[in-house]
């Protein structure tokens, strides 16, 4: 099975998103660029999403032009040269040659000459696509470039005369994803699953932190995902009730459970799977009570998703659930009904129950369309991550539930009936983590 985009759907996204621009327009879409993590040591460097998706080409230092209806191609790069010496140093370049041989552009130039190149193909078009704003430098150099074009006009040159956002029509397209997108993204589950069995197996009290994400980092590059989709979280105890809890560096004692977040990117796309399971292999009895009622919130919500439901009802499922289940535990008190229009349950739950996931972890697309909740619709997809985080400080609530952080999260794609959930492969049932964690420790 393949798992990767082919050429065709590359040139298929790009025929897409040209079908949709207006008549006599050019899109312009930048590479990401390299950034210096410390002085000469560069950040692992990743593609632009957006660029990524039009091209499938990996390298910094390019730019994307498309001219829907050019004559002489519509598909132009800008790129680096081959130089056998910085090859050398630093690694293959596809080269003007290679991004059209490999890569399907129908005229490619060396990213030095744009300036002199790029003015020329704006010239004579109405409207210019670009994603203005994301970056001050490119920003600046599109201004330059028309501004050649504004001082030919004596000449008979002819400038744009309008602006448009191109995120608007190409992170649409992102939102619907396609089959083979589908097949990374089960795949980019099923190794997420796959790491977080093996942090459950591995997990001992006494271990730190780190120690448990680097099992989850070992068993997503031993399986071709190099990178983690976004940080990884691995929160022992308390640690578990801070959203974005980075730290890792926590030993892990007997009786605390432990919240890792953690998800590979595979192919440029990402997955996204929270699990909290005990530290010594055993629920206690209040972890036990909040985490089913997590689990709850989380099933139902899942069962919420299909074609034809908008995008917050699964959000809405969770506030349900988890704020009935909080006033009959005694965590909260009042009516259903008025804790969730005073929002108490926020002190518990302050987080939304998902995001449009794909190549991005917090991914593009619109949630809302003319001022409604968007209507799902098959090939969306979505994480589904309900929380219940008890501060360790808050003292309205009993001791025995402090320090209590738990959250649940799967990726889900809608299907043409309901949905599919793509990361099914890792326990999440308190007895079916129990069995697994109980089995590690007999071996
Ligand atoms: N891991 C980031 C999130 O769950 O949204
Ligand atoms: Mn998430
Ligand atoms: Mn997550």
């Amino acid at each position: 099975m393949t798992t990767k985009i082919s050429k065709q759907e590359f040139a298929r996204r790009r025929r897409d998103l040209m079908a949709q621009m207006e008549p006599d327009s050019i899109a312009i879409v930048p590479a990401a660029r390299e950034k210096i993590r410390n002085r000469d040591v560069e950040f692992p460097f990743r593609q632009d999403s957006d660029f990524y998706y039009l091209t499938g080409f990996p390298e910094p230092d390019a730019v994307l032009v498309l001219l829907p209806g050019r004559e002489h191609g519509e598909v132009v790069v800008f790129c680096r040269e081959r130089d056998p010496a910085m090859e050398l140093w630093n690694g293959y370049r596809a080269g003007p040659e290679g991004v059209c041989e490999r890569y399907g552009a129908d005229d490619a130039f060396p990213i030095g000459d744009m300036d002199e190149i790029l003015p020329g193909l704006i010239e004579g078009r109405e409207r210019v696509y670009y994603a203005m704003g994301r970056n001050a430098d490119f920003d600046r150099r599109v201004m330059q470039w028309i501004n050649v074009i504004r001082s030919k006009v004596r000449a008979g040159a002819h400038p744009p005369g309008e602006f448009l956002d191109l995120d608007h029509l190409l992170h649409d397209l992102r939102l619907f994803k396609s089959a083979a997108e589908l097949r990374i993204m089960r795949e980019a589950g099923k190794i997420s699953a796959d790491a977080h069995c093996r942090a459950m197996t591995f997990c001992q009290p006494g271990m730190i932190e780190y120690q448990l994400e680097s099992e989850i980092l070992h068993e997503f590059s031993r399986n071709g995902a190099r990178d983690p989709a976004y940080g990884t979280i691995v929160g022992a105890g308390a640690n578990g009730c801070i959203l974005h809890y980075r730290e890792n560096n926590t030993e892990i004692r007997d009786g605390d459970l432990v919240l890792i977040d953690a998800g590979c990117e595979l192919e440029h796309y990402a997955a996204d799977i929270t699990r909290t399971f005990p530290a010594n292999g055993k629920f206690s009895k209040e972890q036990q009570a909040l985490y089913e009622l997590t689990l709850a919130a989380q099933l139902d919500a899942i069962a919420s998703i299909k074609p034809g439901a908008h995008w917050n009802e699964a959000h809405e499922v969770t506030v349900r659930v988890i704020a009935q289940g909080l006033i009959d535990l005694g965590l909260l008190s009042g009516e259903l009904k008025e804790v969730i229009e005073t929002e108490t349950y926020k002190q518990f739950y302050m987080h939304r129950a998902g995001h449009w996931l794909g190549m991005d972890v917090h991914d593009v697309g619109d949630y809302k369309l003319g001022g409604s909740w968007r209507v799902l619709e098959e090939g969306m997809v979505m994480t589904v991550e309900p929380g219940i985080y008890v501060s360790p400080n808050n003292t309205a609530v009993g001791r025995k539930w402090r320090g209590i952080g738990i959250r649940i999260e799967d990726d889900v794609a809608v299907t043409k009936k309901a949905c599919e959930v793509l990361t099914g492969d890792v326990p999440k049932a308190p007895r079916d983590i129990e069995k697994l964690m109980r089995g590690s420790r007999a071996a």
